[in-house]
């Protein structure tokens, strides 16, 4: 298997673990992909929250977010770490990515809307790369064009094209969710063309629904570096879903997955399970408390228009153990209904054919600068 390079440091497999918020991928699980030879991401949605009520001290969101991290990358003893950061939680986005820096984070992935600030944030450190998430070529080009306009001195380093299968917010209105050019397949080859002409030799990570091997070699084969798994990681040992959590994924059948309705108050669908205490809807009887997913005015739609919208912040907060009195609200990707057992992720790794990297291969200087000295 080819090791495929981001800015400049050497990633063994074609794995990317996506991040899952809130509070499924922490460090226990992005530290063992990455251990593993993957890329593990740390998702930074409410860290600040659930690192406060865990640990019985008030966290930052800076502080969180480094922490987090920090943890992470001792785990991985010289492996990836990447943090997803969402552009829809917009009162955290900067302070969570200037945290995950700190932390001493590979690289930054970031969608759920488009990442416009991130070259300037990560403009004084060099070594970060940036990672946006897009969902057509037609945003990637945008987002470019913004970029440049804006006189941005860096732009992508890699770019991960997630499809309408995925878990977590998606980038499509609800009702082109099925829609044949919306397919991963069909999404892929304009936006890899795109990219080898306008941005240069850099990796395209394809996301969403992929889930065996197969699906694995077809993406590597239309000229993706590798794929981004979410579901799959989703039940493993090392995942920081409650145990509740992982057991309503097994009991999950195609029927239970279903997108929440009312939609989350930043508008992007999200499919949700059936066997969520919630039962998927998103319904909260408060009115929103946290403010991940405001609009530019600071107001969350849950607390405008609660037929319509939704709070996610406490349904996927008690998802991740934090909050059981309200009730969780469990996301999946499509693919949800596949996981039938508890794995570690070195069997889930196993099971998908690649050889883990060995505690041998391991160590500090397991990601190397290029042969230009640059690990930027
Ligand atoms: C439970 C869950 C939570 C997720 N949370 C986030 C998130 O906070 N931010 C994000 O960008 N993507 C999120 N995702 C998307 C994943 O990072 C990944 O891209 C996607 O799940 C890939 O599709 P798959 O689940 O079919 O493998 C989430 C996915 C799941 C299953």
């Amino acid at each position: 298997m080819t090791p495929f390079r981001i800015r400049g440091k050497t990633i063994s497999l074609p794995i990317v673990q996506g991040g899952m918020g809130i509070g499924v991928s922490l460090a226990p699980l992005a530290g063992e992909v990455a251990r593993l030879g993957g890329v593990g991401t740390v998702s930074s949605a409410a860290l600040e929250d659930l690192l406060t009520l865990r640990e019985g001290r008030p966290f930052t969101t800076f502080e969180a977010a480094a922490h987090e991290v920090k943890a992470a990358k001792e785990l991985a003893a010289g492996g990836y770490v990447a943090v997803n950061v969402m552009c829809a939680a917009a009162t955290t986005y900067e302070d969570s990515v200037r945290g995950a820096v700190a932390g001493g984070v590979d690289a930054v992935v970031s969608g759920a809307g488009l990442p416009t600030d991130l070259p300037f944030i990560l403009a004084d450190a060099p070594d970060v790369a940036l990672i946006p998430i897009v969902s057509s070529v037609r945003a990637l080009r945008v987002l470019v064009k913004l970029w440049r306009r804006r006189g941005a001195t860096r732009l992508a380093d890699a770019v991960v094209v997630e499809g309408p299968l995925a878990g977590g917010h998606l980038g499509f209105r609800a009702e082109e969710i099925g829609d044949e050019a919306n397919r991963l397949e069909n999404l892929l080859p304009p936006i890899l063309e795109y990219v080898r002409s306008g941005l240069g030799d850099i990796p395209v990570i394809a996301a969403g629904g992929v889930y065996t091997r197969d699906d694995i070699d077809r993406f590597l084969t239309m000229g993706c570096s590798a794929v981004q798994l979410g579901t799959r990681f989703l039940c493993t040992v090392e995942s920081s879903a409650s145990p509740e959590f992982k057991q309503a994924i097994l009991d999950t059948t195609t029927e239970d997955i279903e997108l929440a309705e009312p939609a989350s108050p930043c508008g992007y669908p999200f499919r949700v399970t059936r066997r969520s205490p919630r039962e998927g809807r998103a319904h909260s009887a408060n009115p929103c408390r946290y403010k991940y997913l405001i609009d530019s005015d600071g107001r969350c739609k849950a607390n405008l228009e609660p037929e319509r919208y939704a709070c996610l912040c406490s349904a996927l907060l008690s998802a991740g153990g934090a909050l059981e009195a309200e009730g969780g609200l469990y996301s999946t990707g499509a693919n949800g209904w596949r996981v039938d057992h508890v794995m570690s992720v070195r069997d889930v790794l196993l099971d998908l054919g690649f050889e883990p990297a060995s505690a041998a291969e391991s160590g500090p200087d397991r990601l190397r600068a290029d042969d230009s000295g640059r690990a930027a």
